[in-house]
Formats: structure tokens, sequence, C-alpha cells
């Protein structure tokens, strides 16, 4: 599957490298070394490839503005996106239920056309040939995320290898955000401005009542 996606973004549509998207952050190098080579100004352009079917699973509990930086770009290059949403064993309790997170993402998703928001249960790789999807989305945000990310990634690819993981990187400014951190702070009553989206933020206000006395004087 590697080699199926090197070679549309070479041949691209009209069939020469410069016309790779920029400013992806797409983890495949060979198009990028084009793109520096040929040293041409390049209109900006996203290119869709065709026929692949993105999964992006996460826990999403709940959306961030990191998730849906990830979702923007993802969506911008394959020809459909199924944000799905796992019921989580590992994990414990969440903050939300699987139907809150559902309609979240679907609200923050409802422009963009090619993704959907699903859930699931079980293996990924299973999921992902049930949808004929033939590339999993993941985001990288630090050099933390990168070892848990390489050692599923290898293992899906070892049980289903028509499946290809593909990585994205969000804006810097979304490179330290988490659902974790984000219930952490919603829970002690610290500020969530550009964390999540609006109606998200308003969601986990209804959710956590524990305040902090000074909370609400910190930007
Ligand atoms: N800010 C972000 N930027 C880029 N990718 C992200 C960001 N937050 C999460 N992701 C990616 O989204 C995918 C789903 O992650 P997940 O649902 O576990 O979110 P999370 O923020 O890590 O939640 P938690 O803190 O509960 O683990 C993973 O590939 C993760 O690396
Ligand atoms: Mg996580």
């Amino acid at each position: 599957m590697y080699f199926q996606i090197a070679c549309a973004a070479r041949a691209g549509k009209t069939g020469h490298c410069g016309e790779w998207p920029a400013g992806t952050g797409l983890a495949i190098a060979s198009p990028l070394l084009c793109r520096i080579k040929s040293n041409r100004k390049q209109p900006a352009f996203r290119g869709i490839l065709k026929q692949i079917v993105a999964i992006y699973p996460g826990s999403f509990d709940p959306v961030t503005n990191g998730h849906l930086d990830l979702v923007h770009r993802g969506s911008k290059i394959f020809h459909r996106l199924i944000v799905a949403i796992a019921r989580n064993l590992d994990k414990g309790e969440s903050l939300f239920s699987l139907d809150e997170r559902k309609q979240m993402l679907q609200a923050m998703t409802a422009d963009l056309e090619n993704v959907a928001i699903d859930t699931f249960e079980g293996l990924l790789m299973a999921y992902c040939v049930e949808k004929e999807a033939n590339v999993v989305l993941r985001g990288i945000r630090a050099i933390s995320d990168y070892e848990f990310e390489l050692q599923m990634a290898l293992m899906n690819r070892k049980m289903e290898p028509r499946v290809e993981t593909v990585f994205m990187m969000p804006a810097e400014k979304y490179s330290y955000l988490s659902s974790r951190i984000v219930r952490e702070i919603a829970q002690l009553g610290g500020p969530l401005g550009g964390l999540v989206p609006d109606l998200v933020e308003r969601r986990l206000r209804e959710k956590t009542t524990t305040r902090q006395p000074m909370a609400h004087k910190l930007k």
C-alpha cells in the first residue's frame, strides 16, 4: 500500500510530482524531494488520493482542536475519511458517552462532505477490512507519541498488510494538546479557549462542576 500511495503521489492528477499537496505534513518523503529539486514556484494545491479510504481512529473524549486540525488535513487528501470512535476498554471510564462524542464530532465536521463519523469495537484492522479502508490516519504530536504509534502501526501491518498507517503532524500550536489535558483543565475549572471548539467547551462545563476559586482569573 505504501507503494500505491507513493505512486499516486508521484503520478498526481496530471502526472508530475510538483502537484503533491503543499504543507500537508504527510510523512512520505520522495514527492517532497521532487518539489525541492524542481525549484519552481508552485501554486498552493491540494490533491485527493482517489479511492483511498482512510480511517482516523481514537477515543475523542472529547474532540479537540488538534483532532480537528488532523481531520481537515486528512479530508483534503483522502477520498473519504472515517473518524472512528473506539469503545476503549483499556482507558477506563470515559467522560463523554460514545453518543455524545459522536454528536460533537458530527457537529464539528458537518461542513466536510467526505468525512463521516462512526464508532467501532474490537480490532481496528477488522474494522478497516469491513469498511474497505486502505489507510489508518494517526497524529504525531511529539517524540513521545512516536514509540507507541510505531508499535501499533507495525503490529497492525503484521495483522493486515493491505492497510497502511499514515502519520500527520498538526499545526505547531496544537502539538501539546490532548483530550486528557483538556479533561483535567475542565475538571479544575481552568480556561479552555483555543483548545476545543465552543460547543465542546460548553459540554465540558456542563459535565464538570469542580471549580477552583482563582481558576476563572486565568486567561
Ligand atoms: N493535538 C493533536 N495533534 C495531532 N494529533 C493528535 C492530537 N491529539 C490527538 N491526536 C491524535 O489523534 C489520534 C487519536 O487520539 P486520542 O483519541 O487518543 O486523543 P488524545 O488527545 O491522545 O486523547 P487522550 O489524551 O485521552 O489519550 C492519535 O493518533 C493521536 O496521536
Ligand atoms: Mg491518546
